[in-house]
């Protein structure tokens, strides 16, 4: 493939890293280098933007400090810690990602391609994102950043989620590449995304390397294919109270297993008791609650669980915060 625009690599790179020193934020996980603190907050990071990440991060950190800490926990633990940052799939794969280092390598993650892209979860963004920052090495990577920056810097203007234009991105992120120092050169092109050049009104004006880009509308570059049109999904459950406790049932699909919450129930004519929209991949979920008779058999994977009991259980966010309105209004009525 012929990169045209390719800006001289040396010294794009040396302004590039010299402003990532000066501008580059304090993140904990560029203080902890370590593969376990590099393979955790690349997990949380993969659907989640950063501020949202760093709370969480730091509180699994001192939960679960490292891969033998992380492989004896029980998933319902995992999950717990894990809720609100929602990819349950995530969390489950870095428990099993931790189980194996375990097993195969006694609890550390090596220094090998083909062991850090054995492990569960890990695609091709992340096995370059722990070599490059765990292990500091100069391989290519591209996230959603990386890969705006470069499409921007040679005004690349097809589409770069084709096959086509992925192979572009990375013969264009491995041309750039220096010959060592990988942490330095992926953390600055991946924050200079993050800070500047951001997908709506980029500021080209303080770029340090804009000398080099070739973008005449930058804020129209990259181009995406068409996307997949949002699917309304309706989610109608029941909400049964017996004392203290909620009738709550536990999930056993693959994306939300081992997560609880409000049990299922025919759609209904009547006035739900609380209702909440969340999107969920390319659905747009109405979740609407209704009031249910308690019965005495309870369904496979059902259980009523005590009020007392409901933060330390894991619950998808949508069914926690409903179930929090509910019994706020139970209180508030009784
Ligand atoms: N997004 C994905 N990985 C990241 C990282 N290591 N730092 C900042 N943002 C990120």
């Amino acid at each position: 493939m012929n990169i045209t625009n390719l800006p001289d690599p040396k010294p794009f790179r040396a302004r590039l890293t010299a402003w990532f020193r000066r501008h580059g934020r304090d993140l904990p996980w560029r203080r902890d280098t370590s593969p376990y603190a590099v393979l955790v907050s690349e997990f949380m990071l993969q659907q989640t933007q950063v501020a949202t990440v760093i709370p969480y991060f730091e509180r699994w950190m001192q939960r679960f400090p490292d891969f033998a800490t992380l492989a004896a926990a029980g998933e319902a633990d995992v999950l717990s810690q894990w809720q609100g940052l929602g990819y349950y799939s995530r969390a489950r794969n870095l428990h099993r990602a931790a189980k194996l280092i375990v097993e195969r390598f006694d609890g550390n993650l090596p220094d090998d391609n083909d062991a850090i892209a054995s492990l569960p979860g890990v695609g091709r963004y992340t096995a370059g994102a722990i070599a490059a920052f765990a292990f500091d090495r100069s391989v290519a990577t591209v996230d959603g950043n990386i890969a705006r920056v470069l499409a921007r810097l040679l005004d690349h203007r097809e589409a770069i989620d084709s096959g086509e234009g992925q192979a572009f991105i990375w013969q264009t992120a491995e041309a750039l590449l220096p010959a060592r120092g990988g942490r330095l050169h992926t953390s600055a092109l991946m924050e200079l995304g993050a800070l500047l050049c951001t997908p709506r009104a980029p500021q080209c004006l303080l770029c340090p390397v804009r000398e080099y880009c070739s973008a005449k509308e930058p804020e129209k570059v990259p181009l995406k294919k068409a996307r997949a049109r949002t699917i309304a999904l309706d989610e109608p459950c029941a909400w049964i109270r017996r004392r203290d406790a909620i009738l709550l049932e536990k999930q056993t699909g693959s994306r939300w297993r081992g997560m609880w919450k409000l049990p299922g129930t025919a759609p209904r004519e009547s006035v739900p008791l609380h209702t909440a929209e969340y999107p969920f991949t390319n659905h747009r979920v109405t979740l609407r609650v209704f009031a249910g008779r308690s019965t005495k058999t309870l369904g496979e994977n059902q259980a009523w669980i005590c009020d007392a009991d409901l933060d330390a259980l894991p619950l998808t966010a949508p069914h926690r915060r409903a179930i929090r309105a509910l019994l706020s209004r139970d209180t508030a009525a009784s």
